[in-house]
């Protein structure tokens, strides 16, 4: 079978090392990919914005299966166009991705479906907005509507900082729905984020993580797309893992058929466990980054399989299992990143370096020029290591990132720590 794997971050890099490993596989091509997917793959260098070019790839190289990281592609309809032209591929319609693309659309869904989420206000005008926030509890939850790469969402307890937020999102700074906020329930508790695989019968769990959004250690600075991130979750326990089957995706599922279309494809729900009990907080309609790397060194060639067989909705007959051990991911990032990445800085010294079997350095923004490895900005590599528990896969990355002396990068030091 011939991929093409649309994206260029450590989660596609992952994907492409996973999928590679699968007898099915033949062939990899990546759009855009990365300097690491070179290595397991042909990159092929077109606009990822456009359907149409594609389309065109798939012809060319008569490619079988699309496979989609980023959320993107969905919100630009890369699925149905691609199901017309009867090309397999594991992913929401422009339509039902909006699970993740509208955030009011979840919220009203859950309302409908009275789904366990925080309770909202969506406003149309800003006085209104302002008015609403000056009478709710600290802190606030203030979120637009729209992707807006990781900035959509304030919680903070700063009354001056919320009401300047909520501007920013009516002056169409944040987000590209600029005329809609949502205004939340702060919930307390432990973030967890649970994967599912869906199609038209059957939803699969796949598995868990939890992950790390700030920019320091002990969740300090700046949200960031993720610094790190470990699978499984031990906040997770079958009687959860049943309760959000049932009380939150199976009625999801229900609502997007009932109301928009079958959903299809992997479903991300981060969720926070509110007095113990699941609310959710949003959904993903593909994996994160990095969570997705560390469920693909647990999974392996099982992901070609997952998409594959959601592909054709033959999910029922797939039994997806889940490796009775531990995997963390931690991000080696630009130094300034998320404000002020600096790009170009030599990095043949971090991937040249001796590793001890069983890491895998998972590439981000990395190109080559001539042979130099240079980064094109943000997060570079994922270091990832699977062992028996966290522990003991904490110790095996940390060890091997120990050995950077490259000035320009930085990294967190208590991914996985309790
Ligand atoms: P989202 O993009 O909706 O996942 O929000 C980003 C982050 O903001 C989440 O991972 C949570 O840490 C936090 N967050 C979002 N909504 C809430 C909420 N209602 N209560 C507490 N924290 C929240
Ligand atoms: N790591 C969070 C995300 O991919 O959205």
């Amino acid at each position: 079978m011939k991929i093409l794997i649309i994206g260029s971050g450590a989660r596609e890099h992952a994907l492409t090392w996973a999928i590679s490993q699968n007898p099915r596989c033949t062939k990899i091509y990546c759009s855009p990919g990365n300097a690491g997917t070179t290595k397991l793959a042909t990159n092929v260098d077109i606009d990822v914005t456009s359907n149409d070019q594609i389309l065109e790839i798939c012809l060319e190289y008569s490619i079988d299966m699309v496979v989609v990281g980023p959320e993107k592609q969905f919100e630009q309809g890369l699925t149905n166009a691609l199901k017309e032209k009867n090309i397999l591929v594991f992913g929401p319609t422009k339509e039902a991705s909006q699970l993740e693309t509208s955030k009011s659309f979840t919220k009203i869904m859950c309302k409908h479906k009275n789904i366990p989420t925080g309770n909202y206000e969506i406003f149309l005008k800003e006085g209104d907005a302002q008015k609403f926030l000056s009478a709710q509890p600290k802190p606030f939850v203030i979120k637009a509507d729209g992707l807006a790469a990781g900035k959509g969402v304030l919680v903070s307890s700063d009354f001056e900082e919320g009401t300047q937020f909520i501007s920013s999102i009516f002056d169409g700074k944040i987000g590209i729905e600029k005329n809609k906020v949502i205004i939340e329930e702060y919930l307390e508790g432990q973030e967890v984020s649970v994967f599912f695989a869906i199609d038209k019968n059957t939803i699969k769990y796949i598995g868990s993580a939890q992950d790390y959004k700030r920019a320091f250690d002990h969740d300090r600075g700046p949200n960031t797309g993720g610094m790190g991130a470990f699978s499984p979750s031990p906040l997770l326990t079958e009687k959860n893992l049943a309760k959000i089957v049932n009380e939150i995706i199976k009625p999801t599922v229900e609502y997007m058929r009932e109301n928009v279309s079958d959903f299809s494809g992997i479903l991300y729900a981060g969720l926070i466990l509110n007095k113990g009990e699941p609310k959710l907080i949003e959904y993903n309609v593909r994996f994160g980054d990095p969570e997705c790397q560390a469920l693909c060194i647990r999974l392996g060639a099982q992901i070609l399989d997952i998409y594959f067989s959601g592909a054709k909705n033959e999910l029922s007959n797939l039994s997806i299992n889940e490796a009775d051990d531990s995997a963390i991911t931690v991000i080696v990032a630009e130094k300034g990143y998320p404000k002020n990445p600096k790009s170009g800085c030599e990095l043949n010294d971090i991937v040249n370096a001796k590793y001890d079997n069983g890491l895998k350095i998972f590439h981000a923004g990395t190109y080559f020029e001539n042979t130099f490895l240079r980064n094109s900005g943000g997060r570079i590599f994922s270091f990832t290591a699977r062992s028996t528990n966290l522990n003991k896969a904490r110790g095996i990355v940390y060890k091997q990132l120990n050995k950077i002396e490259n000035e320009n990068i930085f990294y967190r030091t208590d991914i996985g720590s309790d």
